[in-house]
């Protein structure tokens, strides 16, 4: 085994949710090591970078909704600083989103979420068909009514991950691009990895932050390890013409026959289409049945794409955990914490993990707004299913 290089903080996995920790712990003067092969990568490549709070409300998501709204009020200012001290713009759009329904059904849908959206106390309005249009003359004529959302918007997740690696470059971050093999654990604490190449990091403490694959770090004793799952997203991103005024001036979205799609136009003149949401574990094909889905069923809502260039597919895939929150913060094994789980909501929730995880990293505990989500919550039903 190769000599050990330590640091304050290791964090496993360079992708937006590792980048911010890191970044925002070394802010706070700690020495801070992120380990990835290939930092900046990740579920961000192919994220369509919704910052949807609002148009993106689940029932019994109520808890996850505090830390959603905590986020989206942070990323004017986040945005702004990360900037102003890189230099790169993230394509940061406050352009507000657009949820449509084609037929019936979709309008009995959109009107139970406006219902949930007001007993939640969220700003959105109701309109009609001919409203939408007027909004956003590419629609299809037969729209039926629509929720406009102006608080919900978007950021290039792409931009934003190159970003955060300058941000991290800038504040000291050593960035081993190496994949971590398994996690060091000494007496009852974690001291930290070991890479494939046999070199071992150690560490103050470990941040498992390392997106869907944050279950599969071998050496993580089984009752902390994250139960995070993988779920695929396949997107589609098209190019808009740039000579006849915008094609989309906000996100649209829209339930069609129970999936979800949407169209996020960036200023770029890239148009992002997405996603299928697939359980299929491991698997990032891209196939020729979400392709078609994803188009047939944008087509449904704007049929003008069928004009534009097809630039690129892809997929990748979600952390999801079992309630679809996060797991953040300390673990039962003294030195290791997680920041993972982000499922739908990673790009959105990336300015108050990187502040929650800090301060857990700083201080032993998380803050207010972040402590509903430790991962504790998981252990401690486990224990209580056992019997006695
Ligand atoms: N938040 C969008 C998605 O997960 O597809």
């Amino acid at each position: 085994m190769s000599p050990t290089r330590t640091s304050d903080v290791l964090v496993v996995g360079g992708g937006i949710i590792g980048l911010v920790t890191a970044w925002r712990a070394a802010q706070r003067g700690l020495a801070t090591a992120v380990v990835d092969p290939e930092p900046g990568g990740g579920a961000a490549r192919v994220a369509a970078g919704m910052l949807a709070a609002v148009t993106e409300l689940h029932y019994g998501e109520e808890t996850l909704l505090g830390l959603n709204l905590a986020s989206a009020r942070r990323y004017p200012g986040f945005a702004a600083e990360l900037t102003e001290l890189t230099g790169h713009d993230l394509g940061y759009r406050a352009c507000g989103t657009l949820a449509v329904a084609l037929d019936a059904d979709d309008r009995a849908h959109l009107r139970e979420l406006h219902a949930l959206q007001q007993r939640s106390g969220l700003d959105s309005q109701w309109l009609s068909g001919r409203d939408c249009r007027r909004l956003e003359p590419m629609l299809a004529p037969g729209v039926r009514g629509g929720l406009r959302v102006d608080g919900d918007h978007q950021i290039d997740p792409r931009r934003l991950a190159a970003a955060l690696v300058t941000a991290c470059e800038r504040a000291g971050v050593t960035v081993h691009r190496a994949r971590a093999e398994r996690l060091v654990v000494a007496g009852d604490r974690a001291t930290g990895v070991v890479t494939a190449d046999g070199t071992e990091l150690g560490a103050g403490q470990v941040v498992l932050a390392a997106g869907s694959l944050s279950g599969r770090l071998a050496g993580v004793p089984a009752d902390v390890l994250p139960p995070v799952r993988p779920v695929k997203g396949q997107v589609v991103r098209l190019t808009m013409p740039a000579r006849h005024g915008p094609f989309l001036n906000r996100t649209v979205r829209a339930v069609v026959r129970g999936s979800h799609v949407y169209l996020v136009p960036r200023e770029n003149g890239e148009l992002v289409i997405g996603a299928t949401s697939e359980e299929m574990g491991w698997d990032t094909t891209v196939t020729a049945g979400g392709v078609y889905e994803l188009l047939r069923d944008a087509h449904e809502l704007v049929p003008g794409i069928t004009e534009l260039p097809l630039t690129e597919t892809l997929a990748g895939l979600r952390p999801a955990s079992p309630d679809n929150a996060p797991l953040l913060g300390p673990t039962e094994l003294e030195g290791l914490l997680l920041a993972t789980g982000h499922h739908r909501n990673g790009v959105l929730l990336t300015p108050v993990t990187g502040d929650a995880m800090a301060e857990a990293l700083t201080t032993g505990a998380l803050p207010e707004v972040a402590r509903p989500f430790t991962p504790r919550r998981f252990g401690a039903a486990v224990r209580t299913e056992q019997p006695a």
